[in-house]
């Protein structure tokens, strides 16, 4: 049916044109709560894990899931494990060569630490994180195989997603940044799907308590609110020398990554 005005009112579901890949505990929570403050977003809240678990359920299943939307919002969903895994760059490609996709990075050791952190909070009796993290203790040699250390090797990531994606297809939000300037990492997200910049600094407020920034307001409701207990938890306390170790490991990854990302995010 058409209008007089030949716009379409009729809210529907369609597929993303927006995806936010990772990291695992990089920040994406954070960021999806902070973009869907905007009115020209349709977020979905949890993860689907489609294109990682559930890809044989197909698009018509992955549609269903997505919010309704209007002509012009643009849908939005985040699965942190698109990032790391082999086959997604393909299939998120053959679903839409337009896509954008947003990756949260932060410091690979802090979210090495970050992760084992939650790790051990669904699973208490697990070994220390240096048991874990090397395979040789004496010598140093780093397992980095091991899921907490293997995601943070951006680089070999990042690439997966080149043989597919143009860079500037791919946006990357610093998940310090998102900590200490909310306001100037939700303008360049809006810059980058091409929505008028309605996030702003008016929307956070530093919360001393929590240690993070909250929002004054949230979608639908009047009152301030923090992210849940468990984003933005006190870290495992790990042996200096142990984070010494790790951040020697990084140091040529990261370096990488820079290059290839043509951005300096500051990790030591
Ligand atoms: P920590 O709990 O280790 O501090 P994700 O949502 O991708 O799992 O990321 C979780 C991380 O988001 C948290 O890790 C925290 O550092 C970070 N974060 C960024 N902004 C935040 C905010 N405003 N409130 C709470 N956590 C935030």
């Amino acid at each position: 049916d058409s209008n007089n005005s030949g716009t379409d009112w009729t809210a529907t579901r369609r597929l993303p044109q927006a995806l936010i890949i990772g990291v695992k505990k990089g920040g994406t929570r954070a960021l999806l709560e902070f973009l869907r403050l905007h009115p020209d977003i349709r977020a979905l809240g949890s993860e689907p894990h489609f294109f990682d678990r559930h890809y044989a359920r197909g698009l018509n299943w992955y549609r269903s899931m997505m919010p309704k939307a209007l002509e012009g919002q643009v849908v939005i969903e985040k699965t942190p494990r698109y990032f790391v895994t082999m086959e997604t760059p393909g299939r998120v490609h053959s679903m839409s060569r337009d896509v954008k996709l947003i990756v949260v990075v932060r410091d690979p050791v802090t979210r090495a630490i970050s992760d084992y952190t939650q790790i051990i909070s669904k699973t208490p009796y697990i070994p220390a994180f240096e048991t874990l993290a090397f395979k040789n203790h004496t010598n140093g040699e780093i397992d980095s195989l091991w899921s907490p250390l293997w995601i943070g090797m951006y680089a070999q990531h990042l690439e997966r997603w080149l043989a597919w994606f143009p860079r500037t297809q791919i946006h990357l939000v610093s998940g310090e940044g998102l900590i200490s300037d909310p306001a100037g990492e939700l303008g360049k997200v809006q810059d980058f799907l091409g929505l008028q910049r309605i996030v702003t600094d008016k929307h956070f407020y530093f919360n001393k308590t929590k240690g993070f920034p909250c929002l004054k307001k949230p979608e639908g409701s009047s009152k301030p609110h923090c992210l849940g207990k468990t984003k933005g938890r006190r870290h495992a306390l790990i042996d200096p020398g142990v984070i010494r170790t790790l951040r020697d490991f990084y140091r040529p990854h990261n370096r990488r990554f820079y290059q290839m990302a043509g951005q300096d995010f500051g990790w030591q």
